[in-house]
């Protein structure tokens, strides 16, 4: 019925179906005069995404940036950063700039803060993604390796959303900030005490996140991956990867592509409802929990 807020709905969604069919299919050439082809969903929007130089991040950095984002590249090392930065400012046409900075050193991060500031004038989606792993059994593990595991997963995440957090509550159409966590956070994977207790906090900081921002319009969500391919994956033993890939129902390790593409949807208008969730993108491996 007219007026029906539902009738009114799928009356637009008809339409715009229609617009696009029209756009691509029937006259595509036509279309192309009056409908400008190349507007992308995250066009206008700043993106950070720490530990972006390589592997998980940078896929995250890459898909973002193909919907329009521009970007900032944070990583260790200035070269990394650069490089990087270049390869996707001239795959994908974004503003792009490469920061170095460690993640657990406040100066480098609120210098960062400074930058992008300046630079962009502000951020919208921020994803706390930049890790690391120092297995060792409990027994043998050295004070070192819990600090700088608790240091760089735990500590890194909470100096660098609360440097970035009044620019994210400022974002037009709301901020977004996404935790890179691990399965390893909620199953407790042998040999992990340090990283699966890093990975667990980031769960809890999530939900606090969540909650304390939610009336700014702030969405703050955790992924937990599973067993993904990437540089920090393969310098396990041959072993160990044979029994990880083994524990995936799926039958594969992840790709990166796996985690970026959700991390995408979760900055997307489409996950607008969603926030303080803690999303497996495990391939089975935690089926039940
Ligand atoms: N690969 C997997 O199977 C897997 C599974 C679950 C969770 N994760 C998580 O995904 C994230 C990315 O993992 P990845 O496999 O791409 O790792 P990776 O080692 O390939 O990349 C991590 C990046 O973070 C950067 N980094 C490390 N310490 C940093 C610091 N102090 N400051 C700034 N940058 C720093 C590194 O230089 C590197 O570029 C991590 O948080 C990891 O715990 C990975």
């Amino acid at each position: 019925m007219k007026g029906d807020p539902y009738y009114d709905g799928v009356t637009i969604w008809r339409r715009v179906q229609f617009k696009r069919s029209f756009e691509k299919e029937l006259c595509p050439s036509f279309a192309f005069s009056f409908c400008d082809m190349s507007e992308k969903p995250f066009q206008g929007k700043t993106a950070l995404v720490t530990g972006s130089a390589r592997g998980i991040g940078r896929a995250i950095a890459e898909d973002l940036a193909a919907w329009g984002a521009n970007q900032v590249i944070l990583d260790v090392k200035q070269e990394d950063c650069d490089r990087t930065a270049k390869e996707i400012a001239e795959t994908y046409g974004v503003k792009t700039i490469g920061i170095a900075c460690n993640v657990i050193n406040s100066a480098d991060v609120d210098a960062a803060a400074e930058r992008v500031k300046n630079e962009f004038g502000g951020l919208d989606f921020l994803v706390n993604n930049a890790g690391i792993l120092r297995d060792n059994l409990l027994l043998r593990m050295k004070e070192e390796e819990w600090d700088v595991v608790m240091d760089v997963n735990l500590k890194g995440p909470f100096l660098v959303t609360k440097a970035f957090l009044s620019m994210l509550m400022k974002a037009k159409s709301g901020g977004r900030v996404v935790n890179i966590s691990s399965i390893s956070g909620l199953l407790g994977q042998a040999g992990q005490a340090n990283y699966a207790s890093s990975k667990s906090g980031l769960i809890g900081f999530t939900k606090v996140v969540a909650r304390e921002y939610a009336k700014k319009g702030l969405l703050c969500n955790a992924i937990c991956p599973g067993y993904v391919r990437t540089d920090l994956t393969d310098a396990l033993p041959d072993a160990v990867k044979e029994e990880l890939r083994k524990s995936v129902p799926l039958g594969r390790p992840g790709e990166v592509k796996d985690i970026s593409r959700v991390v995408r949807f979760l900055c997307s208008d489409d996950a607008g409802f969603i926030t303080g969730n803690v999303i497996r993108v495990d391939g089975g491996t935690v089926i039940g929990m």
